[in-house]
């Protein structure tokens, strides 16, 4: 492939240079990709720009709801190739890439539907005098995107501002970006029009960092590490330019006396073996409460050591890590545990045979874990969980809230108050109760405080954040 995608048109990087893609399964490198760099990005600007003002921006909400709609049927069509091309990228499970898939689509119908269901608002003012609120788009959106869930990122990104009548530069993470490549093709097959959907591919620190800066962008949405978060909103700063952050977590699942187990042992062990742990809402803490600490660790330990780490073609329970960056921190994480006495509550399988260059590590279950130790604090991006006990529900809340992030939070109780004053008090965008979503449905607004960033995207909320309003005041007398 190699070429980006800008104006409708495969362009070769004007670096003339080319990124390599690693399979993660094998270690082995299979592909390679345009090593885009700011003059990429700058003609990707321009396209965009030139797109807003084109037939896209003179598009109804209708058409422009409808144009979504077809690139969801379209993905759908295409769902076992773009599948294919996400677990192979990723790593990840191949029935889970699916999902991500359906998910993507999902989010492309879900915001067509809803693009022509975005209402001003008539204000009451003075005698005299109509007042409308309207919505417009921003303009050019850049979007920066990570690689634990490339397809889903971009269908959560895309979707609203699309519906929303922007246009698009999207820097997608250079460790899997193939999905968005041939989303794009399928985008403009589909009907959009030309410059509406850019895809710049290359390095964080060069095309990513020329997107972030550039005076021709209105409105920035990163998912990934805060470090980068911060560096990016310092730089959209200099042009005055909002930014939504997403940024991880330690989110907590808090399981209290009278939880129930049944319910809560499977969902409790996928919260965090899913994707290997490489998700910003996964379920990193299990907080138990200290009298039913042995049983609960006894039952989640049970399940935890069955989860099977395998290729993606191979069903297994996890896929291997993303990089051998990513491996290599997540290892070396897992050592510092080890090192610094944590005990070792359960380990997962490794399948036999496995490539020897593939990135696989085995999900660890740890505690105790002390309230001050790093594992209790510190997001992993693998699959490793710290358990510790609390005392009571003053406790909890404030070990929960006891972190630098905040994103989602489950409770696990029957106690209907309960639920109630702690769904109040746990602090981030999304509470579960007795249930999790891992960031939940497309329907679902998501977002964090703190470090694990700002704004909101999915549900109808996404529309308010991806839009501006306009005040329009009438005198007539
Ligand atoms: P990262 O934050 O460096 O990468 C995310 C995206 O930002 C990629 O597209 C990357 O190319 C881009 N980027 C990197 N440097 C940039 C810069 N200076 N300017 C503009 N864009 C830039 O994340 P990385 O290094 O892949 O992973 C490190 C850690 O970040 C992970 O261990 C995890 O803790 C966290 N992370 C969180 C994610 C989430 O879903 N919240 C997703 C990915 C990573
Ligand atoms: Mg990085």
């Amino acid at each position: 492939m190699s070429k980006l995608f800008i104006g409708g048109q495969w362009h070769v990087a004007s670096s003339q240079d080319s990124i390599p893609v690693f399979a993660p399964a094998t270690g082995e490198q299979y592909a390679t990709i345009g090593r885009g760099q700011a003059e990429d990005i700058d003609l990707a600007v321009k396209a965009a720009r030139a797109a807003l003002a084109g037939e896209w921006g003179r598009l109804s909400a209708t058409e422009r709801g409808r144009t979504l709609t077809r690139i969801g049927v379209k993905i759908l069509d295409h769902i076992d190739e773009l599948a294919g091309i996400e677990a192979r990228d990723t790593g990840k499970p191949l029935a889970l890439a699916r999902k991500d898939i359906e998910a993507l689509a999902r989010y492309f119908e879900f915001y067509g539907g809803a693009a022509d269901k975005v209402h001003g608002e008539v204000l009451p003012y003075l005698p005299g005098y109509s007042v409308t609120v309207q919505r417009e788009p921003f303009g050019v959106v850049g979007h920066i995107i990570p690689w634990n869930y490339p397809a889903q990122m971009l269908g959560r990104t895309l979707g609203p501002a699309l519906a929303m009548g922007n246009t698009s530069v999207v820097k997608p993470a250079e460790d899997a970006c193939l999905t968005s490549l041939r989303v794009a093709e399928l985008a403009v097959e589909a009907g959009l029009p030309a410059g509406v959907l850019n895809i710049v591919t290359g390095y964080g620190r060069e095309a990513g960092a020329a997107l972030a800066e550039h005076p021709g962008i209105n409105l920035i949405t990163f998912t990934g590490s805060p470090q980068v978060g911060t560096a990016i909103q310092t730089a959209a700063a200099k042009n005055y330019v909002k930014c939504v952050l997403e940024l991880g977590g330690k989110s907590p699942q808090v399981v209290f006396a009278d939880a129930d187990l049944d319910k809560a042992v499977p969902i409790i062990v996928g919260a965090i073996i899913q994707n290997a742990g490489q998700t910003c809402s996964a379920g990193s803490r299990l907080l138990i409460q200290r009298e039913v600490f042995d049983e609960v660790v006894a039952r989640v330990a049970e399940r935890f050591c069955q989860m099977r780490v395998g290729a993606p073609d191979s069903a297994p329970d996890c896929g291997p890590i993303i990089t051998k960056a990513q491996f290599g921190r997540v290892n070396e994480f897992v050592a510092y545990c080890r090192d610094s006495g944590l005990p070792v509550l359960a380990e997962g399988i490794l399948d036999a045979e496995l490539p020897s260059a593939g990135y696989y590590v085995r999900p660890m279950m740890f505690g105790p874990v002390p309230r001050d130790h790093r594992l209790a604090r510190e997001e992993v991006f693998g699959p490793v969980l710290a358990v510790l006990p609390f005392d009571d529900e003053d406790d909890a809340v404030a070990l929960a809230n006891g972190t630098e992030y905040g994103l989602v939070a489950a409770i696990w109780t029957e106690n209907g108050a309960r639920q109630q004053r702690l769904s109040r008090r746990l602090e981030g965008g999304q509470v579960f109760i007795n249930c999790y979503g891992a960031g939940g449905g497309v329907e679902l607004p998501f977002g964090g405080i703190r470090k694990s960033g700002h704004g909101r995207e999915k549900g109808f909320m996404a529309l308010e954040e991806f839009s501006l309003t306009k005040t329009v005041v009438s005198h007539h007398g």
